[in-house]
């Protein structure tokens, strides 16, 4: 199924593009295109990722799910 009406990119070739390692919104952008002229696809092409497991967030925050960062806990101690 076409997602990318303007530039005429697929949801196979965005889960592929996934599969090769990309994993952000401005990543396909730019191996793809896609979002890039009207921009009326964006909903569809997060969707596309969210589906294939990359987080779709418009954070811009680079999520590792493989890695796991230690937890640190302060506690609070009267002056
Ligand atoms: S439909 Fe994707 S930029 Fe227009």
């Amino acid at each position: 199924m076409i997602v990318c009406v303007c530039k005429s990119v697929s949801d196979r070739e965005i889960r592929a593009s996934i599969a090769e390692g990309v994993d952000s919104f401005d990543e396909l952008q730019f191996e793809l295109s896609v979002a890039t002229c009207c921009g009326k696809c964006e909903e569809s092409v997060r969707d596309v990722m969210a589906q294939s497991g990359v987080c779709a967030s418009r954070c811009g925050v680079e999520h590792y799910a493989q890695q796991s960062a230690p937890v640190t806990f302060y506690q609070r101690t009267a002056a």
